[in-house]
């Protein structure tokens, strides 16, 4: 005889195991509420009470639990002085989501932070419930101010670079015309007038100016090729360049100058020299310039894998903050150029000035240099 496959179990059973069901889908909604990497706010979406709030929520706003549940979500502190917060929670209410991009916050120790928040609207058991998601954004915020700031700070260099290399061709066009010119001009007058019948008469005096002539003109030929590029730099590299520049640029303005330098057992990469050249040149410079010191000291030193530049003079400083700004917006570019080569070539560079104590440009350069170059460092 046949039996039949019948279910022997009891009707109870079957509810049981939905209720095991449940309690397992409660446990891993759970779960995923306490563990969540985001704030979630549970609101009762007709009177906008706070029914639950989970642990992320309550360490980011710096509120207990207990603080947050059962009161609206408006009259809690972080969502008061969000503009009309009860009219958007009408607004969620209406349209069942809602999703603002960037709401700023104030967390109970008072710091502001921003956050996105996005809501839904769901039923329960016949109940309208609200879920808030809230994510810190702070930080993406403040990456995104501090890239925004340095692209503006880019653009006003590049264009500023753009005008200072037409400026340098307008003074080396100059310079050729006003100065070479002239000279090579004389040279050809007593070289044609001493083609003349009667010309060898003024023989002396006319070879007499003409070599005086050749010996401005290689002056100023030369004065014009160091300032382009001192060859000393490529020939017998950084520190002898450095020395050299130093000891000129104190002699224009009678400045007593000392250098110190480690002894480099090779050359540096000719990126580093460079880089590290054209920063002490601008920092001399503006020594020469706007100091008004009686002495100016540049050490080269290798401290922990790094090339350190220190150029200090004890002249009457400045204020680094507000000379800084005005740079961004475009009123120099010695500084701005200074950090700017300190950072391409892998380092970085710090300003410290005291008014009427003297400043000192301190910028240090990888010793070994690798391209991409790596992120700067403060030491
Ligand atoms: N060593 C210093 N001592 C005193 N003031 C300084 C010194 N270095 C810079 N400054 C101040 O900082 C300002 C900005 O310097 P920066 O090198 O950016 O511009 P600049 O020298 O005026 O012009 P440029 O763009 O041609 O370099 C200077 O105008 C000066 O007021
Ligand atoms: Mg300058």
């Amino acid at each position: 005889m046949k039996t039949k496959n019948v279910s022997l179990k009891h009707p109870g059973a079957k509810h049981r195991s939905a209720e095991q069901a449940l309690r397992v889908s409660e446990q891993r909604y759970r779960r995923l509420f306490e563990t969540a990497q985001d704030g979630i706010l549970i609101l009762n979406a007709d009177s906008g009470q706070i029914d639950d709030v989970n642990p992320f929520l309550t360490n980011m706003l710096g509120y207990s639990r207990k603080q947050l549940l059962g009161n609206k979500l408006w009259d809690i502190v972080p969502f008061k002085d969000v503009e009309a917060s009860k009219a958007e929670f009408r607004d969620l209410q209406r349209e069942s989501y809602v999703r603002y991009e960037d709401l700023p916050l104030e967390t109970s120790a008072g710091k502001s932070i921003n956050v996105e928040f996005v809501s839904n609207i769901y039923q329960v058991n016949g109940d309208r419930v609200v879920q808030c998601n809230i994510r810190d954004i702070t930080k993406r915020r403040q990456a995104e101010e501090k890239l925004k700031a340095y692209s503006h700070k880019l653009l006003v260099l590049s264009r500023r670079l753009v005008e200072a290399q037409e400026t340098e061709r307008r003074h080396i066009a100059r310079e050729l015309h006003d100065e070479i010119g002239q000279a090579l001009t004389v040279m050809q007058i007593n070289l044609q007038a001493l083609l003349q019948p009667h010309g060898k008469q003024a023989l002396g005096p006319r070879l007499r100016e003409s070599l005086a002539m050749v010996d401005h003109v290689l002056e100023q030929v030369h004065d014009i090729a160091l300032n382009l590029r001192p060859l000393i730099l490529d020939d017998l590299g950084l520190e002898p360049a450095l020395r050299w520049f130093t000891r000129r640029q104190a002699a224009l303005v009678g400045l007593q100058a000392e250098f110190h330098a480690d002894p480099m057992a090779q050359r540096l990469n000719p990126v580093i020299e460079t880089e590290c050249f054209r920063v002490a040149q601008e920092a001399l410079t503006n020594v020469v310039r706007h100091a008004l010191a009686k002495t100016v000291s540049v050490e080269l030193r290798k401290e922990a894998g790094q090339l350190h530049l220190r150029v200090r003079d004890d002249g009457i400083g400045f204020d680094v903050g507000t000379v800084r700004e005005k740079a961004v917006r475009g009123a120099s570019l010695g500084l701005l150029s200074m950090e700017e080569r300190a950072a391409l070539a892998g380092g970085g560079l710090e300003f410290k000035s005291t008014p009427n104590k003297g400043t000192e440009v301190h910028a240090w350069f990888p010793l070994k240099w690798r391209t991409p170059p790596p992120e700067s460092k403060n030491p």
